[in-house]
């Protein structure tokens, strides 16, 4: 299979029967960290159980599975998003570890968040720098709105500034860190052929970078990927950007991870739907020393500051793969 044929596979727009195998797939193209798909799907009658993989946790940036839950709440919100579409409401319960997401009959609604999940992508690229209407600010807003979620919506430059400086901050901490380095480029995917072989992990042309065979780029990445460079890219990304979105949780539980992702993925999906990009910039959430200062610069006190975003206007980049619902469900 070549990678666009994956691309196409793995998007085709939603077709049923069969209900679960689609309602998997439309759930496996929500974002998630690493491009990991830390997720295992069990479907039992009108119940679609989504479980953690832990197999797949990267204890090195997400030692604590924060990221992990939150791309497990990000996948459960396209799956509610794509069930609705197919006249089924999802009714997700938190059961330890797990997601039980209760399908029952409803009239079919379609929305605009749900016809951007195949079309949506995180953009790691420079945006045009133009603003966004304060009208469109209120829907990314609004799409943000979960129980126990709190969103920071930042778009004044000194603001932004502020926040790109927490980014350089910790992308300097984690390329200081060799478990971290080490993680990540495990999970990089150098060209097309390696990113079929596991439709997983970060493929280079994604993130905007020049695709070549894994002997080349390996050791060119100590050249070419240094800290003073990305972080000249993170400072010129941000700069473009129209705006940041911080998302934060009442508390720091599982269940309020998953509720967390379900949040940003509506913002994604929203984003999406009104012709903007969006990338995750969450260095500053991620290096757990770097966390409460950031947390005080937002005055969000003893709150745990838990998803960073920029958005703006942008370029596509290629799409990222994912795994077939066959190899990511059971039973
Ligand atoms: C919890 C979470 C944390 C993430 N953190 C980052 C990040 O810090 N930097 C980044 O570039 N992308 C980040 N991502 C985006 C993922 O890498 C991306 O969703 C994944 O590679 C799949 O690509 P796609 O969203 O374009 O389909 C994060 C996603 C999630 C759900």
């Amino acid at each position: 299979m070549t990678y666009q044929d994956a691309v196409r596979t793995s998007r085709a727009p939603l077709q049923v029967p069969p209900r679960n195998r689609e309602l998997v797939r439309f759930a496996t193209l929500a974002a998630n960290s690493h491009n990991t798909q830390p997720w295992i799907f069990t479907a039992r009658g009108d119940d679609i159980t989504i479980a953690p993989d832990f197999t797949r946790r990267c204890p090195a940036v997400d030692p604590d599975d924060h990221h992990l839950f939150v791309s497990l709440g990000c996948a459960v919100e396209n799956l509610a998003l794509a069930a609705a579409m197919l006249g089924w409401r999802a009714n997700p319960t938190v059961v330890g570890d797990n997601i039980v997401v209760a399908l029952e009959p409803a009239p079919p609604a379609g929305s605009p968040l749900a016809a951007a999940i195949p079309a949506r992508q995180c953009t790691r690229a420079v945006f045009d720098g133009r603003p966004v209407a304060p009208d469109i600010l209120r829907q990314l807003e609004d799409a943000c709105r979960e129980p126990a979620v709190s969103t920071i919506l930042i778009t004044e430059r000194a603001g932004v500034s502020k926040v790109a400086d927490y980014v350089l901050e910790g992308n300097s901490a984690q390329m200081r860190d060799k478990a971290f380095m080490r993680e990540l480029v495990d999970w990089m995917r150098f060209n097309e052929a390696d990113a079929v072989a596991s439709m997983d992990g970060l493929f280079s042309r994604a993130s905007g970078n020049p695709a070549l065979p894994a002997w080349i780029a390996r050791p060119l990445l100590k050249l070419a990927f240094t800290e003073s460079g990305e972080n000249r890219k993170y400072r010129e990304q941000i700069d473009s950007s129209a705006g940041i979105i911080v998302l934060t949780a009442d508390r720091s539980d599982k269940a309020h991870w998953i509720a967390i992702g379900r949040a940003c993925q509506r913002f994604g999906l929203q984003a999406t739907a009104l012709g903007l990009k969006y990338a995750f910039i969450n260095q500053p959430v991620e290096v757990a020393t770097l966390r409460p200062q950031f947390a005080a610069s937002l005055g969000l006190g003893e709150r745990r500051p838990d998803i960073v975003m920029r958005f703006g206007t942008g370029p596509d980049l290629p799409k990222s793969l994912r795994r077939t619902p066959e190899l990511v469900m059971r039973g």
